[in-house]
């Protein structure tokens, strides 16, 4: 099995206590993963964009314990979060076997979101993507040999196994993750960096999040992706994902904008198309929502622009527009379309790089 080789059997160095901190972005889905099977392993490829300034911050500190069983306790934004331990712990139980340490320490997670607090932006994939590089880190200073490509697979398998796009999130600024023929290298396991020719229209893609809806997820993405098991459209979409990565990989070496704009807008109304037509059915999206996507379509149609849109398992909606019509899109943006947010908020972003270690 091939994610035998992310389990360690010794480590060569021991450790007793301290702390590692680590910041990793979002990312903004541009063919989208929904449906998995077995453990966190997505039913198609998918590609997205790794943000900038979209992250989560988190110190992992650590001490050396006796005691049988794991042992954490984890704070947000300095105060203590109950409500995210069940899912901590879940994902501990998950990825046991390839860390075997986690049972020998007692850890303080300390965590905060660069954006608002229920923004209503996922943080499941900077904040688990966060976390599992902490472990490798902790991994790392146990175990100085392992070689830099071995440390940014793993962190993205263990982060994976918290939370599926979360395995996007580790470098940038294009990942792919999940098998695809034409992709060398692709895999169900982990993110790799989209391996081919990229134009300089995508360089630096800018993406304002405008903040629609600010709630709780009405459902969440785990309860989502299992109600494609036994969709009736299931199998359509899942070859559709795969044809639109197919597509996309001319169009990012060419730099074709208006064949972009069609495959994304496509995949993020058949996203949500999926969630409409599933038993039980919902609705993610908000009227602000279409009157923003009426407007984009408006705009780009007066204009000539390239600013099109995607969505997330949500009401918010990313405007994404190459970075040489940023002066343009955002007075667009500030002047059309933030009066359909809630307090009119929206969060500039770009693509970014990906994680980066926090020196203190
Ligand atoms: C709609 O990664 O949040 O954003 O694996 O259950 O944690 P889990 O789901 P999650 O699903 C993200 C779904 C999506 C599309 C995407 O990011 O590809």
């Amino acid at each position: 099995m091939p994610q035998h080789r992310f389990i360690v059997c010794s480590y060569t160095k021991s450790l007793s206590l301290g702390t590692v901190s680590w910041q990793s972005p979002s990312n903004i889905a541009l063919v989208k993963y929904w449906g998995k099977y077995g453990e966190q392993m997505p039913m198609n490829a998918s590609v997205s964009f790794t943000l900038k300034n979209c992250n989560t911050k988190t110190s992992l500190s650590f001490e050396k314990k006796d005691t049988e069983g794991f042992d954490f306790e984890v704070y947000l934004d300095g105060k203590r979060e109950v409500s995210f331990e069940p899912k901590i712990k879940k994902f501990f139980e998950r990825v046991e076997v390839y860390l075997p340490f986690l049972n020998n320490f007692k850890f303080k997670i300390e965590t905060t979101n660069s954006f608002p607090h229920s923004s209503g932006i996922a943080s499941s994939a900077s904040g688990m993507s966060a976390l599992a590089l902490c472990l490798m880190d902790m991994e790392r200073q146990m175990q100085p040999e392992i070689p830099d490509d071995y440390f940014v697979e793993k962190a993205s398998f263990l982060a994976r196994l918290g939370s599926g796009s979360a395995c996007r999130s580790i470098e940038g600024p294009l990942i792919v993750w999940g098998e695809h023929h034409e992709v060398d290298g692709s895999s169900n396991l982990f993110g790799t960096k989209y391996p081919f020719g990229v134009h300089q229209n995508f360089k630096n893609y800018q993406d304002t999040i405008l903040l629609v809806d600010k709630g709780e997820k009405q459902v969440s993405s785990t309860l989502g992706h299992d109600l494609m098991l036994d969709h009736p459209f299931a199998e359509q979409r899942f070859r559709q994902a795969k044809e639109n990565l197919s597509k996309l990989i001319p169009v990012f070496k060419k730099g074709d904008l208006s064949e972009f704009i069609k495959i994304v807008e496509s995949e993020a109304l058949s996203l949500h198309a999926m969630m409409m037509t599933s038993r039980p059915y919902f609705i993610l999206m908000k009227p602000n929502t279409l009157q923003i996507i009426n407007h984009i379509w408006k705009f780009r149609e007066e204009t000539g622009s390239n600013i099109c849109f995607t969505l997330d398992a949500g009401a918010n909606v990313h405007v994404l527009y190459p970075e040489i019509e940023k002066e343009t899109v955002l007075h667009f943006i500030k002047k059309e379309l933030s009066k359909f947010c809630k307090n009119e908020e929206f969060i500039e972003d770009e693509a970014g790089l990906g994680a980066e270690k926090i020196l203190d």
